[in-house]
């Protein structure tokens, strides 16, 4: 071995000290060997055998067991310890990415492992598995995409449908896929694909009976008794009291004793953390100092750790969350759960054909849900922002979203996977026949599907599943070609799929405004996004430039990464990436060819009607058309808060809408010439 010394000075390194990093042996075992007992102290160490074994016996085995007792970390790992895995993968599902994030990256801690080698994850537009990889925790949305270029998803033996109450639109269409698979393989005479379906709380019977009388497997656990405490009179601002009961507890209680708030949505939170935070700093020396941790599932991850780590001694941690901490994540230290009551969800009425994002009552299951985390570690209370009668008005479980929302996304995706029946789909709770239909109409309109003997995808539509985006989105990428527009609608599609880049604080909302004042477009949101993108990407991604024009640079960042994974797409199908320039009217030209379900027409009221359905609608406040009114507009999503709001608008002539889809509109003109 020659000595460094000996080198010919042209071959002489020189060292870099600080992108060396060093392995403290000593320090890695003692935290293996801390890990290693933490496992075997949770609630579901001894039942380790008896599931193992349970899972060896049957094809597909239910788990129920309380948050926290250690399902989603540790039963992937008890059946590749045993084998059961057979040297394929284990999926493990979560409906949330966060959750599927966070939980592969302690999973790989108790495994001593890196991310992405023995245990990885996989979610939309990050995939950090590799071939090694042997437990993949992966949304479901990303399994069900899997799933359509291999229907017996012949490289997994296990796949663990976890947090199965949520009943997303994916999980419910992978519970019909998976069981598909399985029977399908067996049919075969392939080695079969076990299933094990798991939650903290659900309808068993359901659940045993859709998967062919599945065993159900009970673990036992931690619960402390959790004082509930229910408001004396309805409360009309669920924020506001939320936030009065929060100081009380803080005023009256010791140190330590963390408090978790469930709200609805990333805004709401964010304001609420503020506010928490500005108020407790006027309140040095009469209580403790208050950590505020929010969470929600748009936060990027290095802000969602922050919640997981321990409270300074002699603070107070405050977690203000959605109801992704009913659940999907385990946070130590909560004694007090204060619970507004709401929810935000999306509501489809197949009526009007219209998705909306609205705040919605939680079920009766998510407020005992919700309640139950306060007795994790230790006896609590849970404050409850409405009456005791209001409870009981409660409907007992959540609606699945398969029967709530549009399914045109996931009707594209089950026809990618072959099903062409959708009606007969073996879906353990059916969708109304109305909105699948709706969906379908919706799919030909955009020229996705045809009706020849059977329903089938067209060439457009098979590469429209290609992206994981709503079909609307994906039709304006294909389309950009046409427009020579491609590097364009990149942008805005990317813009559209991530939480606002805007940021609006309360306090500094004329700022706020006056400065982004240059960006906007009169042709509305779409454009006025493309501006930002483009001066920011102007400056480098700067910092400093961000906070002076208000713009939330995580939100920003999230985009930009969609846009690569989105370009990847884009350019294995092979198609140009042009700009169209200055020429923006190409760009709301090729929007129009996507969005025409979302258009609607200035009235004489002031007010716009949708021109699909004929709902009244207005321009929310936060848009760049808000003082304008042009005649004809599209809008991305509508929100149902006083009014119902369309957002993120572009401006369009009408002639663009007829020429997009001709039949629909044609229809409507002559029925208005008749009318
Ligand atoms: O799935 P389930 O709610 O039954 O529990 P789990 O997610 O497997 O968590 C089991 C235990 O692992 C928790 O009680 C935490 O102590 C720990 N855990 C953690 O510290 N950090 C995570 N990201 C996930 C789990
Ligand atoms: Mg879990």
């Amino acid at each position: 071995m020659r000595m460094m010394d000996e080198q010919p000075p042209s071959k002489r390194r020189k060292f870099n000290f600080t992108n060396v990093q060093f392995k403290d042996r000593d320090k890695d075992r003692d935290k293996v060997n801390k890990l290693r007992e933490e496992r075997k102290k949770l609630p579901i160490f001894p039942a380790r055998s008896r599931l193992v074994q349970e899972v060896r016996k049957h094809d597909s085995v239910i788990v129920i067991g309380e948050t926290g007792s250690g399902k989603t970390t540790q039963i992937p790992q008890y059946l590749l310890e045993c084998g059961v895995h057979h040297g394929k993968l284990i999926a493990v599902t979560q409906p949330r990415r966060v959750a599927a994030i966070t939980v592969s990256q302690r999973v790989a801690q108790e495994k001593n492992s890196e991310v992405g080698t023995l245990v990885g994850y996989c979610v939309r537009f990050d995939d950090m598995t590799t071939d090694s990889t042997k437990i993949k925790y992966m949304t479901d949305g990303m399994l069900l995409r899997e799933a359509i270029l291999d229907p017996l998803m012949n490289r997994y033996s296990v796949v663990i449908l976890d947090e199965a109450h949520e009943r997303t639109i994916h999980t419910d269409v992978l519970f019909g896929v998976v069981k598909a698979a399985q029977r399908n393989r067996k049919k075969k005479g392939l080695k079969p694909l076990k299933i094990i379906v798991m939650s903290a709380t659900m309808d068993v019977d359901h659940f045993s009976t859709y998967f062919n009388q599945a065993p159900v497997l009970y673990l036992e656990g931690r619960q402390f008794p959790v004082q509930v405490l229910y408001c004396c009179e309805p409360q009309s601002d669920y924020l506001f009291t939320s936030l009065v009961t929060l100081f009380q507890i803080h005023r009256e209680q010791p140190a330590g004793q963390d408090i978790l708030i469930f709200l609805t949505g990333q805004e709401e939170i964010e304001s609420a953390a503020k506010s928490i935070h500005d108020i407790s700093r006027d309140m040095v020396g009469e209580a403790p100092p208050l950590v505020v941790c929010p969470l929600y599932a748009a936060l990027p991850a290095p802000q969602q750790l922050k919640v997981f780590q321990p409270t300074p001694k002699g603070s107070r941690k405050v977690i203000v969350s959605t109801n992704i901490a009913e659940t999907s994540v385990t946070i130590h230290g909560v004694k007090f759960v204060i619970d507004c009551g709401m929810v935000k969800a999306k509501v489809f009425n197949p009526h009007s054909g219209l998705d909306l994002l609205r705040v919605v009552r939680v079920s009766k299951a998510q407020a005992l849900q919700r309640t139950g985390r306060a007795g994790r570690e230790a006896a609590g209370s849970c404050y409850r922002i409405f009456t005791e009668k209001q409870f009981e008005s409660l409907k007992d479980n959540t609606v699945p979203e398969i029967q709530r929302c549009n399914l045109s996304s996931v009707v594209l995706q089950m026809l990618a996977l072959g099903i062409s029946d959708i009606i007969k789909f073996d879906f353990m709770d059916k969708p109304s026949i109305e909105s699948i239909v709706c969906a379908l109409d919706n799919l030909i309109l955009l020229g996705a599907i045809e009706k020849k003997d059977k329903i089938q995808l067209t060439p457009v539509g098979r590469k429209m599943s290609a992206f994981p985006l709503e079909p609307r989105l994906s039709k304006v990428i294909l389309m950009a070609k046409e427009y020579h527009c491609l590097e364009e609608i990149l942008s805005i599609v990317s813009l559209l799929s991530v939480d606002s880049i805007l940021f609006t604080p309360h306090s500094k909302r004329e700022e706020a405004l006056a400065a982004r004042k240059k960006f906007i477009s009169s042709e509305g949101d779409s454009i006025t996004l493309l501006n930002i993108y483009k001066a920011y990407k102007g400056v480098g991604g700067n910092k400093d430039w961000c906070r002076e024009n208000f713009i939330n640079m995580r939100n920003m960042k999230t985009a930009l990464e969609v846009r690569r994974q989105l370009r990847d797409i884009v350019q294995r199908q092979q198609l140009p990436i042009q700009s169209c320039g200055q020429d923006t009217t190409a760009i709301r030209r090729c929007l129009s060819t996507g969005f025409f379900m979302n258009a609607a027409e200035l009235q004489r009221t002031g007010d716009y009607i949708t021109l699909s359905v004929r709902k009244t609608v207005s321009i929310h406040p936060s848009s760049a058309l808000f003082q304008c009114k042009p005649a004809y507009v599209l809008y991305n999503e509508l929100v149902q808060t006083s009014k119902c709001y369309m957002r993120d608008l572009t401006v369009v002539d009408p002639d663009w809408l007829s020429e997009a889809a001709p039949v629909l509109f044609k229809k409507k003109a002559a029925a208005a010439s008749v009318t």
